[in-house]
């Protein structure tokens, strides 16, 4: 497989790093403390097609590979996980499954907007009592005439305020169990559909997390997405393409970390001479560099998977599950490199810990990506 970066990739990597020095940092820690959603960054994404970097252009979108997309997380994710999430989800969990299963109408009325960026995407799985276990659906769709009428709570649900359009997972036909599974898309603004209040968060803090309350929410039959029973599948598939998102996200925090560590290793000087010279610390960097390059590996090779159509859940799972249990290690070493100034405000990797330990949580735990890896190995 190769894994050269091709000219498309390296303007992909140098805008978004450029972007990523110009439009983030300046504001990163500051939107972190006070908990303040990145309105015109996001924006500006948008202008630049990284809210819909694999819808095709037809759509509204940049057209690009999935690579291209990792590289972009990567790269924004290195100074600001919060905006790499927001992205990741309206890009993997929104676009890309209308992109694949939308009708052609839902893709003129919702896709070109979310692709754009003049629209925000969030997905609702999730509930108080289907986190992991997500078939345990409770909220219900009941048909009535032209419409299906939504009742139930979502949890733990990223864009949740800001979005404008979300794709709800809900049971049509409790009696048949995750066959009985379907999804819509609910607008901002249809009467019964309201948020909780913000999560106060330990990481990610300028991305909003709220529950969403549905009662009697009226949706139309058209924003159903596919047929009557294809929701739980529909979530499925498009959590695999997530958790690439996921990966390049947690990847992005321990390169975060190990830029971090490096310049302040070079800079910080003890018993006589910067510590970058001190076996001790370099045995860390090294360490650091090789599991950041395996996660970088293993997640260019889910991408590269996907995007030549062959099956990629197992490679999707393992390079979340490795991602991001190196984005917590790679947060912990570069805290500890910085001794007290880690553990303090004054650089950024106390918020990269904080940030990093949601990668082995959100889009399946770590203990789900172990699930998937482990079951396609045994039907292998
Ligand atoms: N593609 C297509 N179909 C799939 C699939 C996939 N990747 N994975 C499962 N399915 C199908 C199965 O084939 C099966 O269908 P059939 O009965 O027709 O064969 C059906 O789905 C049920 O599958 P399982 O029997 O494997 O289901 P399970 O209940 O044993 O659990 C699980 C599977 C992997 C544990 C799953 O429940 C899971 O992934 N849970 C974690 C959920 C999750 O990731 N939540 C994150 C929320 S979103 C989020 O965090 C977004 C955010 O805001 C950042």
């Amino acid at each position: 497989m190769n894994f050269e970066l091709n000219e498309t990739h390296k303007m992909i990597r140098d805008t978004a790093r450029q972007f990523a020095y110009d439009e983030l940092a300046p504001s990163a820690d500051e939107r972190d403390e006070k908990e303040i959603f990145p309105y015109e960054q996001i924006k500006k994404l948008g202008e630049l097609g990284f809210m819909g970097m694999m819808v095709p252009e037809e759509y509204g979108g940049a057209g690009l590979d999935t690579l291209s997309y990792v590289i972009a997380i990567e790269e924004l994710s290195r100074v600001d996980a919060s905006c790499g999430v927001i992205m990741s989800v309206n890009n993997s969990l929104v676009c890309y499954g209308l992109t694949q299963h939308g009708t052609e109408e839902q893709k003129q009325k919702f896709l070109v907007p979310l692709a754009t960026g003049k629209k925000l995407g969030a997905f609702a799985l999730s509930e108080p009592e289907a986190g992991s276990d997500a078939t345990n659906q409770h909220t219900i769709a009941t048909r009535d005439g032209d419409h299906y009428v939504l009742n139930g709570i979502k949890n733990w649900i990223t864009n949740g305020i800001n979005a404008d359009y979300i794709i709800v997972i809900a049971q049509t036909d409790p009696s048949k169990g995750h066959k009985g599974i379907s999804a819509f898309i609910v607008e901002k603004g249809m009467p019964g559909f309201s948020h909780g209040k913000k999560e106060r968060k330990l990481g990610i803090r300028s991305s909003d997390t709220v529950s969403l309350t549905f009662e009697n929410v009226r949706v139309p039959k058209e924003n159903m997405i596919g047929e009557e029973g294809f929701g739980f599948k529909f979530a499925m598939m498009t959590l695999e393409g997530g958790r690439i998102g996921i990966a390049s996200q947690a990847l992005g925090i321990a390169q975060g970390c190990l830029d971090a560590s490096l310049n302040y290793s070079k800079q910080r000087k003890a018993f006589g001479k910067p510590i970058s010279e001190l076996q001790t610390i370099q045995f860390k960097l090294a360490d650091m560099a090789t599991d950041i390059e395996a996660a970088r590996l293993l997640t260019y090779q889910a991408a590269v998977l996907k995007e030549t159509h062959q099956p990629y859940a197992k490679q999707a799972a393992m390079a979340k599950l490795w991602a991001s249990k190196t984005a917590v290690k790679s947060a912990l070493e570069a805290i500890q490199i910085h001794g007290g100034y880690g553990y303090v405000r004054e650089y950024n990797v106390e918020r990269f810990l904080r940030d990093a330990k949601i990668t082995e949580i959100y889009e399946g735990t770590s203990e789900i990506q172990h699930i998937v890896i482990s079951r396609t190995l045994l039907k292998e």
